[in-house]
């Protein structure tokens, strides 16, 4: 046995503002933002909705799609560095949202690196626990703590959410490895301060295509797979230069790897979520694909998935 998805489900919100849109509002250019990032437009929530708000619409679906009930779930886990309150947790809103009586609840801080730690630990507490049924929501509401004075950073973000419900799964389907690490040391490259998001893009950018290929390498080799192995390469939507280099490490042709970061922008824990069901509602991502989760934030953090489609 091992743990695997049972169902997906996400959540954008509707408002759609483009770089056209941030043009009017601060000094930069579509031009800049496309050739720079690869980001189009993205999603903003409004001021009504906040983070929970998102979790409980993305999880409903998930719920559905793996045809279980909220009360049938042992563990609510949430990554999110945007929770509605420090405490208590999105988790435990979601949990009384939901009516999942039985769950327990807590939320995971690793910022864009945030599903990959949660779908780690929810298959130690499957495969080592028992427990039937978990679901990771990766959810953020950046757009509250964007500095829109910043246009360094206020042009990258979007909000979203994405879930998966995670259970036993056969034996050769589900997480076949993964790797998760941290870099404390990088933690002045990315955090929250008193005006918002700050962020030291260069360092972060060379962070990232090193540790992405990396990761990406050492999850196949755990798996006993090789780059030829891989069918769908799922990497954090940060930037299209980040997500290039880690395509190329793995010598795959541009098809195979999931592109959402022109439509949403960064949506930080979402954004793997959020991309591998577009792909899987695009038909391109099949059951017995072998994928590679990979993502990287703030802490610094990162962590990778090798995982066979299915259950
Ligand atoms: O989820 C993890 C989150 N973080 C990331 O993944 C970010 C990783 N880093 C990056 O993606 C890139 O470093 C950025 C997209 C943030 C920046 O790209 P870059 O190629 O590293 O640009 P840069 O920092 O070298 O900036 C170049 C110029 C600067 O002007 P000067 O000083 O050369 O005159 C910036 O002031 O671009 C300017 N600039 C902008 N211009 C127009 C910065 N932001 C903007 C903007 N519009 N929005």
């Amino acid at each position: 046995m091992r743990a695997g998805a049972l169902g997906v489900g996400r959540y954008l919100p509707e408002r759609v503002v483009t770089n056209h849109d941030l043009e009017k509002q601060m000094d930069t250019s579509d031009e800049w933002i496309r050739t720079r990032t690869g980001i189009e437009e993205r999603r903003l929530a409004d001021d009504e909705t906040d983070t929970s708000d998102m979790a409980y619409e993305a999880a409903l679906r998930a719920l559905e799609n793996a045809g279980t009930k909220a009360e049938d779930l042992d563990m609510i886990l949430v990554a999110t560095v945007t929770p509605d309150k420090p405490f208590p947790s999105v988790a435990t809103i979601l949990q009384e949202k939901l009516g999942a009586k039985k769950a327990a609840a807590m939320d995971l801080s690793a910022a864009c690196a945030g599903f990959m730690y949660g779908m780690v630990t929810a298959k130690q507490f499957i495969e080592n626990a028992g427990y039937q049924q978990v679901l990771v929501v990766g959810v953020e509401k950046l757009s509250k703590i964007t500095n829109w004075d910043d246009r360094n950073t206020a042009v990258l973000f979007g909000d979203g959410a994405g879930a998966m419900v995670l259970g036993p799964v056969d034996d050769d389907k589900g997480i076949l490895s993964f790797e998760l690490g941290a870099d404390g040391s990088g933690g002045n490259h990315l955090y929250q301060g008193e005006e918002g998001i700050y962020m030291n893009g260069r360092e972060v950018f060379k962070f990232a295509v090193r540790q992405m290929g990396e990761s990406s390498i050492n999850v196949l080799e755990k798996a006993g797979l090789t780059k030829e192995d891989v069918d769908y390469l799922i990497p954090h939507q940060a930037n299209i230069r980040i997500m290039e280099a880690s395509r190329q490490r793995l010598d795959l042709p541009v098809e195979k790897m999931s592109m959402t970061v022109n439509k949403y922008g960064n949506t930080s824990a979402a954004s793997i979520p959020i991309s591998l069901i577009e792909d899987l509602e695009a038909g391109r991502i099949k059951d017995g694909d072998l994928l590679v989760m990979v993502g990287f934030g703030g802490g610094l953090t990162w962590g990778a998935i090798a995982m066979r489609w299915g259950r």
